[in-house]
């Protein structure tokens, strides 16, 4: 009797922990990662990209995914990964945000960020910086630790003061190449988007082990740009946007027709509304600008994980890494 008793309680001891124990094992199956960055799109080809430059740009994007990748694989948000992957950008003098931005018409560096998490759509962005280091870090902070979505200038460099940013030396953002670039848009004349023919703004967007997705992006904008201009980067719907139930996306280009297709939130609505993949939605949308007559890229990340790249123009920095082992950088469309 007391064998039948015992024999039958390891049984439904057995049975109790069965589905336990499947159940973990599916936990475990979906704590998987996901990260794609950009560096900017543009008219990036092989004959306008020397070894040493391709070597500098490669070497950056790899540490920017590495940076986001050491985060999602302890097991760290989504949010925080984007961050991470965007502020190795921003100070790196190869691409537009941060360190390296293009100067405005009258000689400054006005950089523009944002950043928004999936999990509960808060959102955080500013516009028209000059001394913070790291734009990304800034809009992070009035998404957690302001009541507003979008601060700018002045106003967004008080905020900062007020939570302990430090005030960073203008000349720091500074280099000569942008210097030049903007004598160039000043004596020929050229139009606004052909002079940075590789537009060079950044971000990043990613899927993590919690199944949360979040977006970050920053720019120094358009070389020459006036009259306080703010293109799609901080702009949230237009350059970024983040929604567990649908995706992230983190796009680059020629900000104003972003800004009119509403880039960021029309993927993630055809992906929600059309049950588009995001790689479709992503494709369909870029579509769009081209016909508006805009052209640049995005990023894109969805909740089970998967990534896509689209981009009308012959090239985009770019990367993407996941918890299975991949890990790819690329930069030209044939790449
Ligand atoms: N896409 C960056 C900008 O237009 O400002």
């Amino acid at each position: 009797m007391l064998a039948r008793w015992v024999v039958a309680a390891i049984l439904t001891g057995l049975c109790a922990l069965a589905p336990a124990h499947a159940k973990d094992s599916n936990i475990m199956a979906d704590k998987h990662w996901s990260l794609a960055i950009h560096g900017g799109a543009g008219v990036i080809t092989r004959d306008r990209l020397d070894e040493k430059q391709r070597g500098g740009i490669e070497a950056a994007l790899g540490q920017a995914l590495d940076a986001g990748s050491t985060v999602l694989a302890a097991g760290g948000s989504a949010v925080d990964a984007v961050q991470a992957v965007v502020e190795v950008l921003e100070d790196d003098p190869h691409f537009n945000a941060g360190r390296g931005a293009v100067f405005t018409y009258e000689g400054s560096n006005e950089l523009d960020a944002a950043i928004m998490d999936g999990s509960n759509r808060a959102a955080g962005a500013v516009a028209g910086v000059t001394h913070i280091r790291h734009p990304v870090a800034l809009a992070r902070a009035v998404m957690a630790d302001s009541p507003h979505v979008f601060l700018s200038g002045a106003g967004a460099e008080e905020f900062a003061r007020e939570k302990g940013f430090e005030m960073t030396d203008p000349a720091w953002f500074a280099t000569e190449s942008r210097r030049k670039a903007l004598e160039e848009f000043k004596a020929r004349k050229v139009s606004w988007f052909d002079i940075d023919l590789k537009y060079g703004t950044v971000g990043a967007v990613a899927r993590d082990a919690q199944g949360h997705v979040a977006a970050a992006t920053s720019t120094g904008g358009l070389t020459g740009k006036r009259w306080g201009r703010i293109g799609d980067s901080p702009v949230i719907g237009a350059g970024t946007y983040a929604d567990d139930r649908t995706c992230a996306v983190s796009a680059t280009g020629a900000g104003e027709f972003f800004v009119r297709a509403g880039v960021a939130h029309t993927i993630c609505d055809r992906v929600r509304f059309l049950h588009e993949t995001v790689q479709e939605a992503a494709d369909a949308t870029i579509k769009e600008v081209g016909e508006l007559g805009g052209d640049g890229g995005v990023i894109v990340a969805g909740p089970d994980g998967t990534t896509a790249f689209s981009f009308n123009t012959p090239g985009m920095y770019r990367g993407r890494a996941d918890s299975s082992g991949m890990h790819e950088i690329a930069i030209f469309g044939d790449d």
